[in-house]
C-alpha cells in the first residue's frame, strides 16, 4: 500500500478511516489534505466497503485527479483495483459531462453537444448583443463573459443577482442561442445536470444510490452552483469527505 497507515499522521487517519458520515478536514497548504482523500480511496476498496465506480472524488483541476489516480495505481495494494477509470474521479465540469453525456435527452440537447470556451463565448455574446440592437462598445462581449459565468455560478435560483439594465434580455437570448447552436459554456455543465436532477428524479436517485462515498478536494473552491450539485447527490447519506484550507479560498 501507499498507505502504510504507520506513515500518516494521528489526525489523517482519522480521516481515512472515518468513513461512515461527514468529514472534513480544513489545514494549510501542503499538509497532506489530498493525501487523505487518496488514502481513503484506496481503504474504502480495500476494506470492500464500495467498488470503485461507487465512490465520487470532486477535484478542482484535472491535475489534481490525475495525481490521484496515479498514485493510486502505483499503490502496491492487496488487490488489483484499478482500472482507476472505474472511479468517478474529476473536476466538478468533467464529472458533470460525464452525467450530461448519457442523459443529454432529457434537458433538450443533442447528441455530440458542444463545449463553449471563452473564445466561442464571446462570439456568441457579439452576435446577441448586436441583434438586440445593444452596442458592444457599451456591452463589451469580454465583460460579459464573466457576467454570465458569475451569474451560473450561483447555480438555480429564484432570481439574477445581476439588477444590471438589459442583464435579464441578453442572459437570455444568449442561453437561447447556446441552445440553438446545441452548445453549452462551462457554467452550464454544472446548471445543467442541476436542470437534469429537478426535470428527472428518478435520474438523481440512480446516481445518489450510485454514490455511496463523495470526496471534494480544495473545498474551498466549491461555488454555490457546486454546492447545490453536492447537495442533491448526498441526499440523505452523508457519507461526504471534504478537505480544505480556509486560507486559501479563491472567493475571499
Ligand atoms: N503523513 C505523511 N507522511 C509523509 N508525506 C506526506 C504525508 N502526508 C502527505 N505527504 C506528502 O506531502 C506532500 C503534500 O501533501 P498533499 O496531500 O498534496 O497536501 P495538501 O493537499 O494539503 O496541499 C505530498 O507530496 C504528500 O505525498
Ligand atoms: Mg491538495
Amino acid at each position: 500500500m501507499i498507505i502504510d497507515n504507520g506513515k500518516l499522521n494521528k489526525q489523517q487517519r482519522k480521516a481515512v478511516e472515518t468513513t461512515e458520515g461527514p468529514v472534513l478536514v480544513l489545514s494549510g497548504a501542503g499538509t497532506g489534505k489530498t493525501r487523505v482523500i487518496t488514502d481513503r480511496i484506496v481503504y474504502i476498496l480495500e476494506n470492500n466497503l464500495a467498488q470503485p465506480w461507487q465512490i465520487l472524488t470532486l477535484t478542482f483541476t484535472n491535475k489534481a485527479a490525475y495525481k490521484i489516480s496515479k498514485e493510486i495505481s502505483i499503490s502496491d495494494t492487496s488487490f488489483k483495483i484499478l482500472n482507476s477509470k472505474e472511479l468517478w474521479m474529476g473536476t466538478f465540469h468533467s464529472i458533470c459531462l460525464r452525467i450530461l453525456r448519457r442523459n443529454f435527452e432529457h434537458i433538450g440537447l443533442k447528441q455530440n453537444f458542444l463545449i463553449f470556451g471563452e473564445d466561442d463565448q464571446k462570439s456568441v455574446l457579439k452576435h446577441v448583443i448586436t441583434n438586440l440592437g445593444l452596442d458592444i462598445k457599451e456591452y463589451n462581449p469580454f465583460v460579459w463573459v464573466d457576467k454570465i459565468s458569475f451569474e451560473k455560478d450561483k447555480g438555480i435560483q429564484d432570481k439574477y443577482s445581476n439588477k444590471e439594465l438589459n442583464f435579464d434580455k441578453i442572459y437570455t437570448a444568449y442561453n437561447a442561442q447556446l441552445a440553438r447552436l446545441n452548445g453549452l459554456d462551462f457554467g452550464d455543465l454544472i446548471i445543467k445536470v442541476l436542470e437534469l436532477f429537478q426535470i428527472a428524479p428518478d435520474i438523481l436517485e440512480k446516481y445518489q444510490k450510485q454514490f455511496k462515498y463523495i470526496m471534494v478536494d480544495e473545498f474551498q473552491d466549491t461555488n454555490a452552483a457546486q454546492m447545490q450539485l453536492l447537495q442533491k447527490l448526498t441526499g440523505n447519506n452523508f457519507n461526504i469527505c471534504c478537505v480544505g484550507d480556509d486560507d486559501q479560498s479563491i472567493y475571499s
